[in-house]
């Protein structure tokens, strides 16, 4: 029996949740964004409104998503102004290969994200079946969302082909004639990298972050410390 990807989605966030957010010890948590982190939210909402736990919990946003998450669950909302040390941060990835390197920024919320995780001391990533590989694009290559400076979207674009091969596309709205603008005024480039071909994870996101107007890769290495999966069987497989 396999089970919907929305139940292995809630798995994974719940078991990430029950291990990483202990009663009297942590205090502050980084809230990531996506689909699978409004299960992790609901936990935690639960423990506070229903168990009576972790009444002086902190959550900090990685989105306006987030944000609206934390002050519809009635939680504790902080920012990185007051609260710049995270016990732990707690986000969702688009693909995860087996060194635990995340594509992430699928919301476009990449660098806010990046942002909480760097000032966490633990950063946990929530996911189903689906975004666990052996390489990144391995199943399908969804692409590295690249956040850019709107000035610079054409160069950059040609630079990171001529480096790294493949092709960077601007993300485009849906429901508005234009480019999607992130929550901090920028745009993306969905860089769909050359699937079959080795690349260095941690080389290519240095390589690209000094691209002037690059203001982040959704390429994190290095910064996963344990992953949840909601597997198929209905079992949390756990990757450090
Ligand atoms: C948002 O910018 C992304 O990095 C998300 O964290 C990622 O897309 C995971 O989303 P889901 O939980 O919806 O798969």
């Amino acid at each position: 029996e396999t089970i919907s990807l929305d139940q292995a989605k809630k798995l994974a966030a719940r078991a990430a949740v029950e291990e990483w957010i202990i009663e009297g010890e942590t205090k502050i948590v980084g809230i990531g964004s996506g689909s699978t982190i409004v299960y992790a939210v609901e936990r935690l909402a639960e423990r506070v409104w229903k168990d009576g736990e972790l009444s002086d919990l902190i959550c900090v946003p990685t989105s306006f998503q987030a944000r609206s998450l934390i002050l519809d669950h009635n939680l504790n909302l902080g920012d990185l102004d007051r609260y710049p040390i995270l016990d732990v941060a707690i986000d969702g990835a688009d693909e995860v290969d087996s060194r635990m390197v995340c594509i992430k920024g699928g919301g476009g919320c990449l660098m806010q994200e990046k942002i909480v995780a760097a000032c966490a001391k633990r950063f946990v990533v929530v996911a189903d079946y689906t975004k666990k590989s052996l390489r990144l694009g391995e199943q399908w290559c969804k692409g590295v969302p690249i956040e850019v400076a709107p000035i610079a979207h054409v160069p950059i674009k040609l630079k990171i082909e001529a480096m790294f091969g493949g092709e960077a596309h601007l993300r485009m709205a849906k429901a508005k004639a234009g480019p999607i603008v992130t929550d901090n005024g920028n745009f993306l480039l969905d860089w769909k990298f050359v699937a079959k071909r080795e690349y260095d994870w941690d080389e290519v996101n240095h390589a690209i972050k000094m691209i002037p107007g690059v203001m982040e890769t959704g390429l994190f290495v290095g910064m996963a410390h344990k992953c949840y999966f909601g597997m198929a069987d209905g079992n949390v497989k756990a990757q450090v």
